[in-house]
């Protein structure tokens, strides 16, 4: 009996993660980390691309986020970039939809920029290619920073320290696409990786709990969230209808941009990276919590109108929902460049 009890133990005492971590067990002479394979494309995140026609610099970088925390690019002074894509609400506005001059709610909710870097269309509806195309869309639209290209740019060179940033970065002056390339280079720098979810992928398997482990399994099974939240940056990049309320009759999505009847009340996915930072969730902030978020999934979405056939019903216990959650919690990244605040010039 005796050799059985111990080993029994022995194995308990494993499960229960008393073995020496993987570190300890690394500076010795065994274990060595080994990466796991991952479902579905997901994995560690590459290192950001800058386009070509808008290579990184430091020194651009800094411009950008000056530019980017500065509220002297709107119509009266008081709106920025951060207003609604705050750094103190995981990069998002913290409020289900967004609100804009004049304290009107906007139709959409302001999304996180963090990893936006990581996505090939820009927008809930995906209408810009590029972050550098998207960050004119605020700077001028009525309803958020309501400013005339114009004025902002006579502004900025009116201020000597800009004016001399804007030359040495760009060797010339203020000008709107410039204003749009250094903001959308800083843009490239608000990135959280090196989650508990990718240290335990490069396989230090005391990173996750054993719940979000088992999250993990029913992310790329059961629950089907693989099958849309895939890639390393845990999106597909593409538009689906998921049934949220009033998706393709209150907001057709998509299909304001295609006018494809499959793109009704389509959305682009989302990255579930750092979604525990970025609550409230979906393109009109109607979903408070991740717990509420596994409900909608769990229950296949409301009816609305071309709703993906993947939104079925996924009779998940609530021990799962719980796993799924703590899976999702997993994969809150640090950040992976400097994300001080920018002195302004004055
Ligand atoms: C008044 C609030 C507000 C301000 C100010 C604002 N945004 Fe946004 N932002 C939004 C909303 C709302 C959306 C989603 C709109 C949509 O999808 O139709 C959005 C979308 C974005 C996206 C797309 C992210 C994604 O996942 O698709 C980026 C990037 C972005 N904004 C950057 C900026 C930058 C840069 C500035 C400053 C130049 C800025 N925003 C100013 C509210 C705002
Ligand atoms: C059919 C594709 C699809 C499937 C399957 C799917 N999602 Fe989504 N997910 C999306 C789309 C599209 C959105 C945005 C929808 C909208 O705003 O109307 C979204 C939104 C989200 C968000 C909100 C992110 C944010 O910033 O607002 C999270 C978190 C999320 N999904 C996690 C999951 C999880 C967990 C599962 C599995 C239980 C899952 N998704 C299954 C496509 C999908």
């Amino acid at each position: 009996m005796k050799p059985i009890l111990y080993s029994f133990l022995a194995a308990s005492l494993l499960l229960a993660g008393c073995q020496p971590s993987s570190d300890q067990a690394s500076s010795g002479t065994s274990k060595q980390k080994v990466a796991r394979q991952l479902a579905g494309g997901l994995g560690p995140l590459p290192p950001v691309e800058h386009p070509v026609d808008n290579p990184m610099s430091p020194s651009k970088v800094e411009l950008g986020k000056m530019l980017y925390f500065d509220t002297r690019l709107s119509g009266t002074e008081r709106v920025s970039c951060a207003t609604c894509h705050n750094p103190s609400f995981g990069w998002g506005e913290g409020v289900g939809l967004s609100v804009g001059v004049g304290d009107q709610l906007l139709g959409r909710h302001s999304p996180t920029v963090l990893n936006s870097a990581y996505y090939t269309h820009q927008f809930w509806d995906g209408r810009a290619a590029t972050l550098e195309e998207q960050a004119k869309g605020p700077i001028t639209s009525p309803v958020e920073m309501n400013a005339k290209p114009e004025v902002v740019v006579k502004r900025l060179q009116g201020i000597p320290e800009y004016a001399d940033r804007f030359q040495k970065v760009f060797g010339e002056p203020v000008s709107f696409d410039n204003i749009a390339k250094a903001i959308a280079t800083y843009e490239r720098t608000i990135v959280r990786g090196n989650s508990s979810f990718d240290r335990w992928a490069a396989g230090d398997d005391a990173a996750m709990s054993e719940s979000a482990k088992r999250g993990y399994q029913l992310y790329t099974t059961k629950a089907l969230c693989i099958t849309c939240h895939s890639g390393p940056n845990f999106s597909d990049s593409k538009f689906h209808n998921i049934g949220v309320k009033g998706s393709g009759t209150a907001d057709k999505g998509r299909f304001d941009v295609t006018q494809n009847p499959q793109d009704l009340g389509a959305f682009k996915t989302p990255t579930v990276r750092n979604a525990a930072l970025t609550a409230p969730y979906m393109h009109d902030g109607s979903i408070a919590t991740l717990e509420e978020l596994v409900e909608h999934y769990d229950k296949g979405g409301e009816n609305v109108p071309n709703k993906s056939p993947l939104m079925v019903p996924l009779k998940l216990t609530v021990n799962e929902k719980a796993d799924l959650v703590e899976f999702m919690k997993a994969l809150t990244g640090e950040p992976l460049a400097d994300q001080s605040l920018p002195e302004l010039p004055y």
